[in-house]
């Protein structure tokens, strides 16, 4: 059994290969991820994006062994995920749920702190930690002691995504980690995350619902459909259009809230009376 280690930036890319997964859950009747290939590449940022029930957490799944392929293979520096020990694979790679999934009965440090004490690390550290993720993500010291009932949806969300990199794992997965939050805070957490990722050398594989969140923080956009990849390009290239009607159709919205907007701010003519 191979572990994967926490910590080591040394590593050439790719970060993490995903090559030909497919997985069912009828006995190969449907596919809910069908023969999928792509690289997120050693800190690079890759959002996955596609319509309800295209795959996403199901693909997400199979690179921390929630779920099991029914074939192909996810390498993380070369070394297959499947001889890996499940606790130990998931201990080394942050996940934020889709829903959240905080402890209930656990307080916001209690779910913050999970991973750092199944890592051993002292109370004090554990302390400091905490303090420090909470001050990321925005939300005040005394919330340490809140329970999650005790949180809005938006701040669970942001206790979720700081349980996530408490322990600072090379790779993060996300699933529509901002979804609950207003528009100034998803932008300014997505942002801060952004940093983050930059300045830890994260590798993330994020997914979204929002295709201008994808096009402002990811190095690539995967989409999804059917549990196929229609495509997987840069932002920049995808703005300027594809041949397929369904990526075409996703990138039209941006494209057009951005002209509007643009129009918006340019446009001169009387205030109301
Ligand atoms: N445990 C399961 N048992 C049976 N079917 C499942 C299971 N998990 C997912 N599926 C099915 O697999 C398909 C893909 O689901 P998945 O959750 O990966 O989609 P998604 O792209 O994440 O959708 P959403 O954007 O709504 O979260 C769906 O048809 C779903 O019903
Ligand atoms: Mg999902």
């Amino acid at each position: 059994m191979t572990t994967l280690p926490m910590a080591d930036s040394s590593v050439s890319a790719p970060r993490i290969e995903i090559d030909a997964v497919s997985k069912s859950f009828d006995g190969g009747r449907s596919f809910a991820v069908s023969n999928v290939s792509f690289d997120v590449k050693q800190g690079s940022l890759v959002a996955l994006v596609g319509g309800s029930g295209s795959g996403k957490t199901t693909l997400l799944k199979t690179i921390n062994r929630l779920v099991e392929p029914d074939a192909g293979e996810i390498r993380i520096d070369g070394a297959p995920v499947g001889e890996a020990e499940p606790p130990m694979l998931r201990r080394s790679i942050g996940y934020v749920f889709q829903g959240i999934g905080l402890f209930p009965h656990m307080r916001v440090a209690e779910n913050i702190a999970v991973t750092l004490r199944l890592l051993g690390w002292q109370t004090n550290d554990i302390e400091a930690r905490v303090t420090e993720m909470l001050e990321m993500v925005d939300l005040p010291r005394d919330y340490a002691r809140r329970f999650p009932h005790m949180l809005s949806g938006g701040q669970r969300q942001r206790v979720g995504v700081a349980r996530a990199i408490a322990a600072r794992p090379r790779i993060v997965l996300m699933d529509e980690p901002f979804g609950a939050l207003d528009p100034v805070t998803r932008d300014n957490l997505g942002s801060s995350y952004r940093a983050l990722h930059e300045k830890l050398g994260m590798t993330t594989l994020m997914v979204t619902h929002d295709i201008q969140e994808a096009a402002l923080m990811a190095d690539r956009i995967v989409v999804m459909k059917d549990g196929h990849i229609l495509a997987n390009e840069t932002p920049h290239t995808l703005m300027r259009g594809s041949d397929d009607a369904d990526v075409a159709a996703l990138m039209e919205v941006p494209r057009r809230q951005a002209e509007r907007l643009s129009a918006l701010m340019t446009e001169s003519r009387p205030v109301d009376a």
